[in-house]
């Protein structure tokens, strides 16, 4: 991802200083461990990446708010957002739900409920190191609950919860697991992320969020989704937060590189274009190049 790099805590600090003075009120902290396990131990150790980057953040730099992304795929060792169980084939012809399925046909099998007890886990972990909000990217069933759940028993009951509500199943995340080292190693997401073709299962899957505890909800990706953030925007009324993601800015960069596009204008159009659509919030990897144009003016 051009631009884009695996930082160490304390060259986060020195990034998001600078991007906060340029106007960029948030940042969202993916970690990358150092040794991945089949339990997503890093996910939730008191000293794992993210934990130590959100208390030397929040020491640095207290004004700037800190969201951390809660999953377990950059910390397993097979890049699955679950946990997951091989089992023999063909227990699993027919069957759809919680299945990715995989290069070679062999069904996924991700077990639900033992993951949801990982991200809870993980989600307290990053509220005591200092986060300012939890964000859970994972789509395992119930997981806003079992994490509100968990919040509250530890004490952190003024944590928000900014759910990646509707997730959808998408070719746009490459650089991404590219750059956070998190792509699967056998099989798809199919199994737990959302089909593109499917916007009444992602509004409904919206409603489960909000019932479940989610203090905002998220729409990902954003520019090819834009009827999706309009309508649960509309008929949410909810903190609606857009996520563009890893290749549309990717896009964006490569076009601008060969000189076929305006960068600056481009990617203040298609924010536009997600704020029109009704986003309160928008993630974006252009934060600090968007800050600072229309600080230029
Ligand atoms: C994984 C996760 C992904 C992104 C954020 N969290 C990738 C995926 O679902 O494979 C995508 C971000 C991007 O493409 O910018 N939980
Ligand atoms: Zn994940």
């Amino acid at each position: 991802m051009p631009g884009v790099f695996q930082l160490s805590p304390d060259e986060l600090v020195r990034e998001a200083e600078r991007a906060h003075a340029l106007g960029v009120p948030a940042v969202l902290l993916f970690g990358i461990p150092d040794r991945k396990d089949a339990k997503a131990s890093g996910a939730y150790a008191k000293n794992g990446i993210v934990q130590q980057a959100v208390r030397l953040l929040k020491k640095e730099l207290p004004p700037l708010l800190v969201i951390t992304d809660v999953c377990l795929c950059e910390y397993m060792e097979h890049g699955h957002c679950g946990v997951v169980e091989r089992r023999r084939p063909a227990r699993h012809v027919g069957k759809k739900s919680g299945h990715a399925g995989s290069e070679t046909g062999a069904p996924v099998k991700i077990l639900n409920d033992p993951s949801l007890k990982l991200l809870a886990r993980a989600a307290a972990s990053h509220a005591e190191a200092g986060a300012d909000i939890v964000s859970p990217s994972d789509m395992m069933d119930g997981r806003v609950r079992a994490i509100r759940t968990e919040l509250d028993r530890a004490g952190f009951a003024d944590t928000p919860i900014m759910s990646y509500a509707a997730k959808f199943a998408s070719a746009f995340y490459g650089p991404f697991r590219e750059a956070a080292e998190s792509a699967p190693k056998f099989g798809d997401r199919r199994g737990y992320q959302m089909d593109p073709a499917n916007a009444n299962e992602a509004l409904r899957e919206v409603a489960l969020d909000i019932q479940e505890g989610a203090d905002i909800v998220m729409v990902k990706p954003a520019l090819a989704y834009l009827d999706l953030i309009c309508r649960v925007k509309t008929e949410f009324g909810y903190p609606t937060a857009a996520y563009a993601v890893s290749a549309e800015y990717a896009m964006i960069k490569a076009a601008a590189a060969n000189g076929w596009i305006d960068e600056c204008a481009v990617t203040l159009e298609s924010l536009l274009a997600m704020r029109r659509a009704g986003a309160d919030i928008l993630i974006t990897y252009a934060a600090a190049d968007a800050a600072r144009w229309l600080k230029a003016g």
